[in-house]
């Protein structure tokens, strides 16, 4: 039985590659490279010493998967594949929608065709939108105030999912919304890279440290919280990774779900920008340029999780701290400087 992992090239999909090889779960990458580089599977393979199965496709391909269905044993699916450019999905909606919700839809069709009803879904914290209180709890809203199609998307995709277990309860479904990852495998050896300039605060962050940009840009210090600037909660690329491994031991041990599970997966600590700098400053020893601008449209000042449903059910909680996510993420950086 394998596991098929939808852009396992990526950033959280390759390191949760090297979890689920760690717990001895088999698996098949299944990827278009349209934001990542097969480099990221020989750099796997590096850490995990193991042949990887890995096939080239869209999602959106449903002959493409059928053969993969047919071709490997597969029993559960990990879907990370998508876009996530904030920005360019206000640019371009429809390529986002097609992309992600279109292609969400063409891979549970294949799914129910070869009778494999078990996914583990990558959600993301922007479906609560502008949250009335923190730390959020999974049972607060979604779906209103989010301010961008890329972010609509993760939510039209939850509602996809809990109407689809609605009509065959055989389907068990893990819906993971994720703060906000950053850090890299402690190898240095896979982590974050984004095309062109990054729209995230760490891989800002750590590219004016490296020298590549010149200074970053503050969207704002006058949110009310601590120090006037945005708190988010920042969670370590490999905590992340783990709780994929323990959310699909979740699935396979429950005859039934008695609806789709939904989790937060954050530390459940918020930091601001201005900690995130000195945090990094700090462990690298490199001065971090900053100049404070006006806010971001659309931009939240606080957002940080209650991560206690994933420690109840899934028996899971982030261990790495904020330095050795600004650690993890500097040597990787500096690793790979380009
Ligand atoms: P990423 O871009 O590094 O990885 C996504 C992978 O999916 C890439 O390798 C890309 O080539 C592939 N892909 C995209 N569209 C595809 C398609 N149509 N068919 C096949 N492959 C396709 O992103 P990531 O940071 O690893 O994110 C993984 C998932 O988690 C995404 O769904 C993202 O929206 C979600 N998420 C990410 C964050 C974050 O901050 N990184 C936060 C919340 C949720
Ligand atoms: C953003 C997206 C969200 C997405 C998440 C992970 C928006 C409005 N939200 O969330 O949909 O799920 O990324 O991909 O884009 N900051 C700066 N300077 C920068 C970059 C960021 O000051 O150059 C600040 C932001 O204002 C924010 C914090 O840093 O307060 C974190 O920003 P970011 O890393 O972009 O994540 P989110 O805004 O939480």
């Amino acid at each position: 039985m394998k596991i098929l992992v939808t852009g396992g090239v990526g950033y959280i999909g390759s390191h949760t590659l090297v979890e689920l090889s760690q717990a001895g779960y088999d698996f098949v990458v299944y990827d278009n490279l349209v934001n990542s580089s097969k480099i990221a599977i020989d750099r796997v393979y590096k850490i995990i010493g193991k042949d990887i199965s890995f096939e080239e496709g869209d999602i959106r391909d449903t002959k493409r998967l059928k053969e993969i269905f047919a071709k490997y044993d597969i029993d559960s699916v990990i879907h990370f594949a998508g876009l996530k450019a904030v920005g360019e999905s206000v640019e371009k909606p429809l390529y986002y929608y097609d992309n992600n919700v279109t292609g969400t839809i063409k891979l549970l069709e294949i799914m129910k065709e070869f009778n494999c009803k078990n996914i583990v879904f990558s959600s993301s914290a922007t479906v609560y939108g502008e949250p009335k209180k923190v730390p959020i709890t999974e049972d607060a809203q979604t779906g209103i105030g989010i301010t961008n199609p890329y972010g609509r998307s993760k939510y039209f995709i939850e509602e996809i999912l809990k109407d689809l277990y609605k009509s065959d309860d055989k389907w068990k479904i893990a819906i993971l919304r994720y703060f906000n990852p950053i850090g890299a495998h402690e190898s240095s050896l896979i982590g974050e890279d984004p095309n062109g300039i990054p729209n995230n605060l760490m891989p800002y962050i750590s590219q004016v440290a490296v020298g590549k940009l010149k200074e970053l840009q503050v969207f704002g210090d006058d949110y009310d919280t601590k120090d006037g600037t945005g708190v988010r909660d920042y969670i370590h690329v490999v905590d992340l990774a783990e709780a994929h491994v323990k959310a699909l031991e979740y699935l396979n041990s429950q005859e039934k779900l008695d609806k789709p599970l939904i989790v937060n997966l954050g530390t459940g600590k918020g930091y601001s920008v201005l900690e995130l700098v000195k945090t990094f400053e700090k462990v690298s020893k490199v001065k971090v340029s900053y100049n404070i601008t006006t806010r971001r449209a659309g931009d939240i000042a606080i957002l940080y999780a209650n991560p206690k449903k994933a420690k109840d059910l899934l028996g899971w909680e982030a261990k790495r701290d904020i330095e050795q996510m600004c650690r993890d993420s500097w040597n990787w950086q500096r690793g790979n400087k380009k």
